[in-house]
């Protein structure tokens, strides 16, 4: 049957009304595409080697310990193993402190690492400048971070969010606009540096991506959770220990929180409790993630920290068809724990896109009884997705239709997410294009906390 201008036009108006109903807002930014970002040259400034003999580099922080008052330095060396030490000083004292840590290295196929450096500094005083110098007996770089404040339920602190960043011309753009947000903290969400999308996981792209984000990671933390890009699992070539590369460069404070596993832990940072899952370790309910989790949900002191954030790599809300459902058996075992609790905000990565679903839950589902829809909870998290850092993969344009009633927004660009918490109460989360200047929320809205101002912070309206 051949359809008239007037009736197509028609079905039109229906449609986007139908999407209007179903579900919040599918951003119309037409972003410059369609190829794929590829990566800078491994000649490229980005990945500078910085000069001098046995200089560190790939230069990294990370909180060292439950509260915030110890950071884990860790660079690289590649003519000797050199000094594991580590001068540093506050910038209220004249008194040099030194830590010495430990040295790691490893082969992966063809390739072997440099040499690692990892060393914990710890009774660090909070809300302080300090400067740190490694390479001692070499060449010697300095560098400088700021602690957090103590932990406070009314402390304002901001943080960023990043995931699945790689290294191309786009992740360059990403990390460049996020130095200019107001992130004192980095949450990162997994996927790293990709080298595994090369032949034999061509471990020289850890290298380089270790290079690209120093010049952000040596000033503040990032905070890490495991995506699937760390598993480097490839017993064709012989590499059978799971995220080898990974968990050599890449330490997190994991035992501070009696977690068994680097992949899953927890912190305190300022007003924050911040719980990071690994979805790519067990997490049924006899596994000891959730073992883990069950037991450290009730030590959440919400009278302490006022905000409980989760950070994960793939996400349980995503309506985009890459990756779709792959969350689903995570959010079967973990989401009423969360709701239990009441959980503020989950961040995600995994999809490679922007997306911000509203409160809701879907945990009354028992395989008997139907209840398969996500429903309004304001006991719930809000739940994001930033896995739109810019890697070589590319976009994930194609989205479910029409959009679900759980999906406030979606966007298909490359970006980068800040969660500034107030007080007690509120938050401001905002995600920043790439593609517009650094101060311009593309997506924004107030978070109320779950704990201490449960009212209805929806943005749009949900069934
Ligand atoms: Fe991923």
């Amino acid at each position: 049957m051949k359809m008239g201008n007037s009736s197509f036009v028609a079905i039109a108006l229906l449609m986007s009304v139908v999407v209007l109903c179903n579900g919040g807002k599918t951003s119309s930014y037409v972003r410059k595409l369609i190829q794929n970002p590829v990566d800078m040259p491994l000649d490229s400034d980005a990945f500078a080697i910085p000069p001098g003999y046995n200089a560190p580099q790939q230069v990294h922080i990370t909180q060292g310990d439950h509260v915030g008052q110890a950071m884990i330095i860790s660079w690289v060396t590649v003519d000797e193993p050199g000094s594991n030490e580590v001068i540093y000083w506050s910038n209220s004292s004249l008194q040099n402190f030194t830590a010495e840590g430990e040295v790691f290295t490893y082969t992966y196929y063809n390739y072997t690492s440099g040499f690692i450096h990892h060393t914990n500094i710890t009774n660090l005083e909070f809300n302080t400048t300090y400067f740190y110098v490694v390479g001692i007996g070499n060449t010697t770089r300095q560098f400088w971070f700021i602690t957090p404040p103590e932990v406070g339920i009314n402390v304002p602190y901001t943080f960023g969010i990043i995931g699945d960043l790689g290294q191309t011309f786009d992740s360059n753009t990403t990390l460049t606009h996020y130095q200019n947000s107001k992130g004192n903290t980095l949450l990162y969400v997994g996927d790293l540096s990709y080298a595994d999308n090369y032949p034999n996981h061509d471990n020289v792209r850890w290298d380089t991506w270790g290079r690209f984000i120093e010049r952000s990671a040596a000033y503040q933390p990032w905070i890490w959770t495991a995506g699937n890009h760390e598993i480097d699992f490839d017993p064709q070539i012989g590499e059978t220990q799971p995220f080898k590369p990974f968990s050599n460069r890449y330490h997190t404070p994991y035992v501070a929180s009696q977690s068994t596993e680097p992949y899953y832990y927890s912190i305190k940072r300022g007003p924050a409790h911040i719980i990071v899952l690994a979805s790519y370790s067990a997490y049924g309910t006899s596994s000891l993630q959730y073992k883990w989790l069950t037991s450290e949900l009730p030590k959440v002191d919400r009278t302490k920290t006022s905000w409980l954030i989760v950070l994960m790599h793939a996400p349980w809300y995503n309506s985009y068809y890459s990756h779709y459902m792959e969350g689903e058996p995570m959010r079967v075992v973990f989401e009423s724990l969360f709701v239990k609790y009441k959980g503020d905000v989950v961040f995600a990565g995994h999809v490679h896109a922007y997306e911000r679903p509203e409160r809701v839950s879907n945990d009354k589902y028992n395989i008997t009884n139907g209840i398969c829809t996500p429903v309004k909870d304001i006991s719930a998290p809000v739940y994001i997705t930033n896995g739109d850092g810019g890697n070589q993969e590319g976009l994930s344009i194609n989205m479910t239709q029409p959009q679900p009633s759980y999906s406030a927004y979606r966007e298909a660009s490359f970006g980068h997410g800040t969660l500034e918490i107030k007080n007690r109460t509120h938050a401001h989360y905002s995600w920043n294009r790439n593609q517009d200047g650094y101060a311009v929320e593309a997506d924004k809205l107030w978070l109320f906390n779950r704990y201490w101002n449960p009212r209805d912070d929806s943005t749009i309206h949900i069934p």
